[in-house]
C-alpha cells in the first residue's frame, strides 16, 4: 500500500457534500484497486460551520488545512446565511482557506471534452477541441485591498469602499507562473487587465511585460483589456493557452469560459501556494461552480468537476501524472458513453443522478 499524504475534505454547503460524496467512492476505488490510500480528515466551513460553531471556519479547521498536503474542498454559500455580517458570511472560509494558505495561483483550466461540444452555448465548431488556461491571482486585489468597509456618513447615507492593489512581487510570482505553464502548452500568454482606467492595471502590464522579456523570452506575449477578453472569450475562445488575470477578473472570466465547455458543472480549479520545504506546496482543490441551493440535496449536481478538481489534486499535490490521466479519460469515456447530468442533459442521453454519474466514472477506471 502507498500511502500518499495528508488530505483535508471540507465539502461546505449545498451541493458541496454530495459531489464530495463521489471523492470518497473515488477514495475507495483508488484503496482498493490501486493500493494508493491518504490519511483522509474531513471537516466543516462555510454555512454548515457557522450552523455549527459560529463562525465560517474554525481556527482548529485551519489547523488540519495547513498540515495537510491538498485540501479537497466542496462549495460554500448558503441562502439563510445571505444577510450575514461581512465577517459571517460562508465565503470567508474559503477566503481565509486561500489567504492564510498563501494560495495565490489559482489555476482554471476549461477544456471541451469532444462529447460535450454540442452542449455548449457556443456553436461546436467555436469551442471544439477548446483547451484553454485560466490562471487567476487569489490571494490580492479587490478581494483583500485595504481600506474597505461601509461607513455611515451620519445623514442617512452610507459609504462604501473596496481598494483594488496589487505589489510588484504578487504580479512578479503570479507572471512567472504563467509562462512556466505556459512553456508546457502552446507557448503563448495573454494578459489582462484594464490598464486604460486602473493604477494596478497599468503596473500589471508593466511587470508582466518585464518578466517575460527578462526571463521567458521564448513564451509569446500580447495584452488585452479585461472588457475585450470577456467578448473574445466568447467570440472565438481558441485564440487563448494561458490567460493570466487579476483575482477579480479572473473570477468574471473563468466563469465565462466554463459556459464554452458545456457548464460549470465541468470545471476544475487548484490553488497553488509558493514551493516551501521539501519541495512542497499547500494546495487546495475546489469545483469553480457554487453551492447551488436550488439544487442541493436532489442528486442533481454534476460531479464532474469536483472529480477532476481531484485529479488535479493526484497531478499537482502527490506527482501522480498517471493517475490524473486515468481518471481524467474515464471521464471522457463516461461523457462518450452518453452519461449526462441535468445540467448537460442534451436529446437521447442517458439521465444520470450524482451517484450514478459517480458510479459511471468508477466503472470505466475498471
Ligand atoms: C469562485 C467563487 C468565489 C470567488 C466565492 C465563492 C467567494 O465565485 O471561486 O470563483 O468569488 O472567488
Ligand atoms: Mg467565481
Amino acid at each position: 500500500m502507498a500511502r500518499l499524504g495528508k488530505l483535508l475534505l471540507l465539502p461546505g454547503d449545498g451541493i458541496g457534500p454530495e459531489v464530495m460524496a463521489e471523492v470518497k467512492k473515488l477514495l475507495g476505488w483508488l484503496a482498493e484497486h490501486e493500493g494508493t490510500t491518504f490519511a483522509v480528515e474531513e471537516d466543516l466551513v462555510g454555512g454548515a460551520a457557522l450552523d455549527a460553531h459560529g463562525s465560517p471556519i474554525a481556527d482548529s479547521t485551519m489547523e488540519k488545512a495547513k498540515a495537510a498536503d491538498a485540501v479537497i474542498f466542496g462549495a460554500v454559500g448558503a441562502t439563510k446565511h445571505d444577510a450575514n455580517p461581512f465577517h459571517l458570511k460562508p465565503e470567508q472560509g474559503l477566503l481565509r482557506l486561500r489567504k492564510d494558505l498563501g494560495l495565490f495561483a489559482n489555476l482554471r483550466p476549461a477544456m471541451v471534452f469532444p462529447a460535450l461540444a454540442d452542449a455548449s452555448s457556443l456553436k461546436p465548431d467555436l469551442v471544439d477541441g477548446l483547451d484553454i488556461l485560466i490562471l487567476r491571482e487569489l490571494t490580492g486585489g479587490v478581494y483583500f485591498g485595504e481600506p474597505r468597509g461601509i461607513e455611515d456618513l451620519g445623514d442617512g447615507r452610507k459609504r462604501a469602499i473596496d481598494t483594488q492593489v496589487y505589489t510588484t512581487t504578487e504580479i512578479e510570482r503570479i507572471a512567472r507562473v504563467a509562462f512556466e505553464l505556459s512553456k508546457k502548452r502552446a507557448g503563448r500568454v495573454t494578459s489582462v487587465e484594464k490598464a486604460n482606467v486602473m493604477h494596478t492595471g497599468i503596473l500589471w502590464r508593466e511587470v508582466v511585460t518585464r518578466v517575460g522579456r527578462d526571463e521567458f523570452p521564448e513564451v509569446e506575449l500580447s495584452h488585452m483589456y479585461a472588457d475585450n477578453c470577456a467578448m473574445q472569450l466568447i467570440r472565438r475562445p481558441k485564440q487563448f493557452d494561458v490567460i493570466v488575470t487579476d483575482n477579480l477578473f479572473g473570477d468574471l472570466l473563468s466563469d465565462a469560459a466554463a459556459m464554452a465547455t458545456g457548464s460549470l458543472g465541468m470545471l476544475p480549479s487548484a490553488s497553488l501556494g509558493a514551493l516551501g520545504g521539501g519541495g512542497r506546496r499547500k494546495s487546495l482543490f475546489e469545483p469553480v461552480h457554487g453551492s447551488a441551493p436550488d439544487i442541493a440535496g436532489q442528486g442533481k449536481a454534476n460531479p464532474l468537476a469536483m472529480l477532476l478538481s481531484f485529479a488535479m489534486a493526484l497531478r499537482y499535490a502527490f506527482d501522480q501524472g498517471g493517475l490524473a490521466d486515468r481518471v481524467e479519460a474515464a471521464i471522457a469515456s463516461v461523457l462518450d458513453r452518453g452519461w449526462r447530468t441535468p445540467d448537460i442533459m442534451q436529446p437521447g442521453k442517458r439521465a444520470a443522478t450524482t451517484a450514478q454519474m459517480g458510479d459511471a466514472v468508477l466503472a470505466e477506471l475498471g
